[in-house]
């Protein structure tokens, strides 16, 4: 074996009488394409031509296939090397056969490398595809105008728009690998040498996917047929630049010869990579990483192992929990407190699973086979873990830690998904605070990614490692915080509601107020939001006096979607929201009850009283320590509460703003409006004079 460049070898093998080059990628953790890595494939391709080798094998060593570009030399910084086309060319351009070998990811620039071999070979538990919509990009390597050629106009688009990784067996149907073999990658190497070798011997042409035109020949000209296709993804990219753009690049792969489909590609990838969509989402991939990592608990930590879980509690939150754990095969006990909520909990879980579109009725079997039910908590007693998802009431909680304390085995993990009570408090009352911590899973558990952990003052290393390699298992994105009411992302959210309550008296109307937000790029604004959960959660009919407007809307028989009306009137059928003036009405009366002086209200000023709170609050936090860094903050507020990606999360967003501006306004605001949340953080005051970042600040 012949190393080329620090991370690219080449190792001359024979194969039936066949001179077969190797050349072996291996730049961990991913195989990203790195400066190196480019060197090294371009030198060892020319070095293996010039050697005289029949046949080529690119192949790579470690977890995986190259997983595409390397992120972090985006914007620049890295020492120049070969670019990534002339290792294309060379491979496409090859007098031998090139043949890839792939197993783990062929991602991004993994996969527009593959595509310029002239054969490609996977293993079966292999993963293709272009992501690069995730990070606010398109392929910028030829990909978008490859992929299309091998699978197709309507599946390029799928996969280029989705970023979705689709298996060996789906690429072997749609002509994206020619060959799939079962086994490891010592398998995968002996497999891809004989393809080699008969590529040779059988003088199998050296086929370039640039030449072929008969997969993309239907779509030519068919305008409609993308009109349709962007009509579908609509409601899910709405903001996004990056999937009209990849599907702008399919089109010129459909309607222009390659070199001028690739043009269009260069042109649209680069305005891409120099927007702040694609800053945003790169920065984004990075924190979710960082977010694993705990600067406290040593990476070797031991971790408990969870081989069965309890959920206490078959409502909104504990069955949601529960189907996590099945998802990935591990047995559940749930336990409620009486047969009746029981079944209502089990049939609630079934119902959800038969509703998804991607689980067979056989799948649905399998998981309820792996969820248990009981009234009786001496059942949690052999569970490694218990998460408790019973009413958010604290004595309540506290008397059932106190039994789970005497039920659960020694060293079992007890986690409560409170969303705001304190879980010292919790802890307390049992004689293992080390084993306790928070859990705090969103609506619905089973659908949203986030999962706040809440460590306790007194949360054992062990506890807090364990609770994050679980999350990760069952495919949350993970943060870890600190105590206090909220925790981060309700605690920033109470801010944003101040505001927006506040702002509804003086003379912007729900409507408006949810507009600004949904036109900035959140799915809902806080009064639809009401409105779907409810406005009568926590409202008691007898003690109700009018002193709220959320009262004053009960008290009206509004109760917000479940009814038909709430700060909006809904549409029977279509359940259509429409502003309704009797509200208004409603409002503006109980205004000029509390002398309140309405007025027009602008969207900016909306805009900066709802998100400049959060901002600040967001910086009290990384004061108190409650949070790690700024970017975790980000993080719970793109994967929990609908922050827009493109927007990377309030701390990046505050910086790309500038944090001068911001706090010259919350001082504006917090001299004309008053209220503890405007009270300026001596953190952002600091950070705005020193030049200073939310995003990359570690308390
Ligand atoms: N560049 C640089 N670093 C990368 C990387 C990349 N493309 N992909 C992953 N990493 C790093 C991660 O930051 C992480 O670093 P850390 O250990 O210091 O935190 C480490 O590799 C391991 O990553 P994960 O924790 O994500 O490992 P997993 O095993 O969970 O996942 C993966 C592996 C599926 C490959 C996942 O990392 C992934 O999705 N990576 C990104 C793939 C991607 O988007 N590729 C396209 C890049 S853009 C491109 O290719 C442009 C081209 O068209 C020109
Ligand atoms: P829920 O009212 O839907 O469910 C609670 C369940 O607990 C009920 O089915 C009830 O029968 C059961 N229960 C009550 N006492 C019990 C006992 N002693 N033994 C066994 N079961 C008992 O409530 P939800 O919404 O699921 O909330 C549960 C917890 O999750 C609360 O702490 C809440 O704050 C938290 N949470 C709720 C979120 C939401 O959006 N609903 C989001 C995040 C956290």
């Amino acid at each position: 074996m012949t190393a080329v460049s620090e991370s690219v070898s080449l190792e001359r093998v024979q194969e039936a009488g066949v001179d077969v080059a190797l050349v072996v990628v291996d730049n961990p953790p991913v195989n990203a394409l790195s400066w190196h890595v480019r060197q090294g494939l371009f030198d060892a391709m020319t070095q293996a031509v010039a050697d005289g080798a029949q046949a080529i094998v690119v192949i790579c060593a470690g977890r995986t296939f190259i997983a595409g570009a390397d992120i972090s030399e985006f914007g620049g910084g890295a020492p120049q090397a070969v670019g990534l086309q002339e290792v294309q060319a060379a491979m496409e351009d090859a007098p031998v056969p090139v043949i890839a070998a792939i197993h783990g990811t062929a991602l991004g620039g993994g996969l527009e490398v593959a595509l310029c071999a002239h054969y490609r070979v996977a293993v079966a538990s292999a993963k293709l595809g272009l992501p690069e919509v995730n990070l606010g990009l398109l392929p910028g390597a030829g990909g978008t105008q490859r992929l299309p050629r091998l699978v197709g106009v309507p599946k390029a688009l799928e996969m280029m728009t989705s970023g979705r990784h689709v298996s060996s067996a789906e690429a072997l149907g749609d002509g994206l690998v020619d060959d799939v073999v079962d086994g490891d990658v010592d398998a995968l190497r002996a497999a891809a040498v004989s393809f080699a070798a008969r590529a040779v011997t059988e003088a199998m042409p050296l086929l370039r996917v640039r030449d072929r035109d008969d997969k993309v020949a239907d779509a030519k000209g068919d305008e409609q047929l993308f009109a349709d296709f962007r009509a579908s993804i609509a409601r899910k990219t709405r903001g996004f630049l990056a999937p009209e753009y990849n599907i702008r690049c399919i089109e010129a792969a459909a309607n222009l010869p390659f070199d001028e489909g690739l043009a269009v590609e260069g042109k649209l990838f680069l305005e891409l990579m120099t927007g702040p969509q694609s800053a945003a989402q790169r920065y984004a991939f990075f924190a979710e990483r960082a977010a694993n990592k705990i600067p406290d608990i040593p990476k070797d930590t031991p971790l408990i192992d969870v081989q069965r879980v309890g959920v206490l509690g078959a409502g909104t939150m504990g069955g949601g929990i529960a189907m996590n754990f099945a998802n990935v095969g591990i047995p559940v006990t749930i336990v409620e407190r009486d047969q009746a909520s029981l079944d209502r909990g089990l049939a609630v879980v079934r119902k959800n699973y038969e509703r998804s579109r991607s689980n067979t009725a056989e799948m649905v079997e399998q998981r309820m086979a792996l969820i248990t039910g009981s009234t009786d908590k001496a059942d949690f007693a052999d569970c490694d873990m218990v998460i408790e998802a019973v009413f958010e009431d604290m004595e309540l909680k506290q008397s059932i830690f106190r039994e789970l304390d005497e039920i659960c085995k020694p060293g079992a993990l007890l986690a409560s998904n409170t969303s705001a009570l304190d879980i010292d408090e919790i802890a307390a009352v049992t004689s293992r605070p080390e084993s306790v911590i928070g859990m705090h899973f969103f609506s619905p558990a089973n659908v949203m990614k986030l999962l706040e952990n809440v460590r306790g003052a007194k949360s054992s290393d062990s506890v807090v490692a364990t609770t994050m390699a679980i999350g990760k298992k069952i495919n949350k994105v993970c943060v870890m915080v600190g105590v206090c009411p909220g925790f981060v992302g309700n605690r920033m959210l109470f801010m944003r509601g101040a505001e927006a309550e506040r702002m509804i008296l003086e003379g912007a109307t729900p409507a408006q107020v949810d507009s600004v937000l949904y036109e900035f790029g959140f799915p809902m604004g806080p009064f639809s939001m009401s409105d779907l959960a409810g406005l009568d959660i926590g409202w008691k009919e007898e003690s109700s006096s009018s002193s709220t407007i959320r009262e004053i809307l009960c008290e009206n028989g509004r109760r917000g979607q479940k009814n038909g009306r709430g700060y909006y009137t809904y549409d029977p059928d279509t359940r259509a929201a429409t502003p309704d003036p009797e509200v208004e009405q409603l409002i503006k009366d109980f205004a000029i009850g509390k002398g309140i002086e309405q007025r027009e209200i602008s969207d900016q000023e909306i805009l900066e009283r709802l998100l400049y709170p959060m901002v600040n609050e967001g910086a009290k936090i990384l004061e108190e320590k409650i949070a790690i860094r700024g970017s975790d903050i980000d993080v719970v507020w793109v994967n929990g509460y609908g922050w827009p990606l493109y927007r990377g999360g309030p701390m990046h967003w505050a910086d790309s703003i500038g944090l001068a501006e911001i706090v010259d306004k919350i001082t504006g605001y917090s001299e004309s409006l008053g209220g503890k949340h405007w009270d300026l953080s001596p953190l952002l005051a600091q950070l705005a004079a020193d030049g200073g970042q939310l995003q990359t600040y570690t308390s």
